[in-house]
């Protein structure tokens, strides 16, 4: 096992675009490590450059101690599970994981030492005489997982593992990398656009936007404390909402209302005319069920109720000038289709009896509200400590 890292990885491609640009990411050893962002943003292009598929244009890239740049893939001792598993139909699951041990000439008593010990890890005992064939999604997931930890790779790397499966297996099969992950303690890279899944499997999440590092952090650093528009509504699902507001000593101008921010973050907003405030739907609940809480109250009309049980979603439409209209629709560019409706979706307790159509009184907690620049994106109210790394950040202090 190793730790990769890479210094200020820059990826050009033949015509010149930057598909990766000026990257810097420290994964330690044993780490589960995510790299998440919209179709296009250089995930795959940095997870090959790691393995060693893809040519690096500038900036090092270690594991362990050992500068990589130039090494063959062969010769990184890295084990990349793809996305089609890439088993052999005519051999057993028992062949199929002792192939990398067949190739490498290693003798029948240490081939079947291993696989017998990969095949107990991953509870595939039973299935040894199996075909890949017969086997479910994520038998032969785990099966590709065989082949790679018999080869004692120091990292594992996957590329969208996931992404062709149906939801139900979908949430099965991350249970079970999660679970064999943390069991193996190996360094782990795996590349996702679905923001559920780096929040669920990553120690730490990198999030990128066209190549650029956006922030790197805990999926709860990221959620509480996004460094950015695109990141703050990359994160989260239904996404954060995002609203024009004003802010006025302590008094934050929404929509809606008025709200009372906590003085430190007021403060943040100084010098600044129109900001957005971002609010996450949960922020929100049906003012009926949260009596004598802290927090603001406001009356609107909610266009439109979906109960699911446990929560309701209540859609509330607004009116936002074209300059916060522009950069909304930028930001929905950005995040690759998230639809960002000048609407604010709240949600509200499962118990809420809020009817379409109906203005309710709506209650907010104002001292969760991020306060965002209209024109960089940046969060103005992040809590640094707490927020992982911000490249942006860094560069200008
Ligand atoms: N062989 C190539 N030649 C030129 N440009 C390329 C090549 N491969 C990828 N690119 C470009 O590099 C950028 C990053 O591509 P990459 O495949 O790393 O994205 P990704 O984040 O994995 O996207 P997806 O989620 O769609 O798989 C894209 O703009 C893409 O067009
Ligand atoms: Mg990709």
């Amino acid at each position: 096992m190793a730790s990769i890292s890479m210094k200020n990885i820059v990826k050009q491609y033949g015509d010149g675009f930057p598909a990766v640009n000026d990257v810097s990411i420290d994964i330690a050893d044993g780490e589960f490590m995510i790299l998440v962002g919209p179709s296009g943003c250089g995930k795959s292009t940095l997870l090959r450059m790691i393995v060693g598929l893809e040519d690096i244009t500038s900036g090092d890239m270690m594991i362990g101690d050992r500068r990589v740049n130039d090494l063959a893939p062969r010769d990184r001792n890295l084990a990349m599970v793809f996305q089609n598993y890439a088993l052999y139909p005519h051999l057993t699951v028992y062949e199929n994981i002792a192939f990398p041990l067949r190739l490498a000439g290693a003798s029948d008593d240490e081939i079947d030492r291993k696989v017998k010990g990969a095949s107990e890890t991953l509870e595939l005992d039973e299935h040894l005489q199996r075909k890949p064939g017969n086997l479910s999604g994520g038998q032969r997931q785990r099966v590709a997982m065989g082949r790679a930890i018999v080869r004692d790779a120091d990292a594992f790397l996957f590329d969208e593992p996931l992404s062709n499966l149906d939801a139900k297996l979908r949430g099965q099969m991350r249970t079970e990398i999660a679970r064999l992950q943390k069991r193996l303690g190996i360094t782990t890279v795996y590349v996702t656009h679905d923001q559920t899944e780096a929040m669920t499997l990553g120690d730490r999440v990198a999030v990128l936007k066209r190549g650029i590092l956006q922030q790197l952090a805990t999926p709860r650093e990221l959620y509480e404390n996004p460094g950015n528009l695109f990141v703050a509504g990359f994160i989260g699902s239904p996404p954060m909402n995002f609203l024009p507001v004003t802010v006025e000593g302590n008094t934050a101008k929404l929509p809606f209302g008025s709200v009372e921010l906590p003085p430190e973050r007021a403060e943040r907003a100084q010098g600044y005319d129109l900001l957005l405030a971002g609010i996450r739907p949960e922020y929100f609940d049906d003012a009926s069920a949260r009596e004598g809480a802290r927090g603001s109250t406001f009356r609107a009309t909610v266009e439109v109720v979906e109960w699911l049980g446990n929560e309701t979603y209540a859609y509330i439409p607004y009116d936002a000038p074209p300059e916060v209209e522009q950069q909304l629709r930028q930001l929905e560019r950005d995040l690759d289709g998230e639809a960002l409706h000048t609407q604010l979706v709240a949600a509200l307790s499962g118990s809420s009896r809020i009817r379409e159509g109906e203005e309710a009184e709506i209650w907010v907690d104002a001292s969760r509200i991020h306060l965002f620049d209209p024109e960089t994106g940046r969060n103005l109210t992040v809590d640094a400590e707490h927020a992982g790394t911000i490249p942006e950040m860094q560069t200008t202090t």
